[in-house]
């Protein structure tokens, strides 16, 4: 696993560089990467340090033709070119507080989104859109669904660069001075 020189960037650039990537080429990922991806999300925060996370990790072709399956075009075909798709859920024996715990998760995926983004020539993307689709997620993985709840899926593999995944407007951000204010 090659990391990006990030002690050239400064911190600050490096999060500002991350971008969404939704088209991929194919190439083997190694298995410690893929782990490695989810050793560093795991230090995030979480409420009272509960960790309510639960991950699977989708490699084989035919389970990500499957979860693919389930999801809206645009997502199906991000699914399916990812070399691996991790696919997040709550674990609500861990939550005792939903919105917080759902905030965890997010600082967890935000973790995993960085962290691909740091290993040379990787990407990912978050994909939020699976709400009408936890009940047949959850049948996919035989999983029960009182006691984990799917919420997104980080589709990671190698970036292909000869294709943007979205224009520079779609990544326009607000000016800080339309959310913040002084006191
Ligand atoms: C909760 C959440 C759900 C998202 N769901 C999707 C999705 O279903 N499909 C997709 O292509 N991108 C999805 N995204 C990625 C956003 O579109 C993307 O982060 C945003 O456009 C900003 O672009 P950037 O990530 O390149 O900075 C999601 C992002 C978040 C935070």
């Amino acid at each position: 696993m090659e990391l990006q020189s990030i002690e050239k960037k400064s911190l600050f650039e490096f999060i500002k560089g991350r971008k969404s990537t939704r088209n991929f080429i194919y190439r083997k990922i190694t298995d410690a990467t893929v782990k490695e991806i989810i050793e560093c999300a795991r230090w995030a925060p979480s409420v009272n340090n509960n960790q309510p996370w639960k991950v699977n990790i989708v490699i084989h072709p035919t389970v990500k033709q499957m979860v693919a399956e389930l999801l809206e075009p645009e997502n199906a075909a991000i699914v399916a070119d990812a070399y691996v798709n991790y696919v997040v859920f709550l674990d609500l024996e861990r939550s005792k507080d939903r919105v917080n715990d759902l905030l965890s998760i997010g600082a967890f995926i935000e973790n995993m989104l960085l962290c691909a983004e740091a290993v040379e020539g990787l990407g990912a993307v978050w994909i939020g859109k699976i709400p009408e689709q936890k009940q047949k997620l959850s049948e996919l993985f035989k999983i029960n669904p009182e006691k984990f709840e799917p919420i997104s899926i980080i589709s990671m593999g190698a970036k292909d660069t000869d294709k943007p995944s979205q224009s520079k407007e779609e990544r326009i951000r607000r000016p800080i001075t339309d959310f913040i204010d002084y006191f």
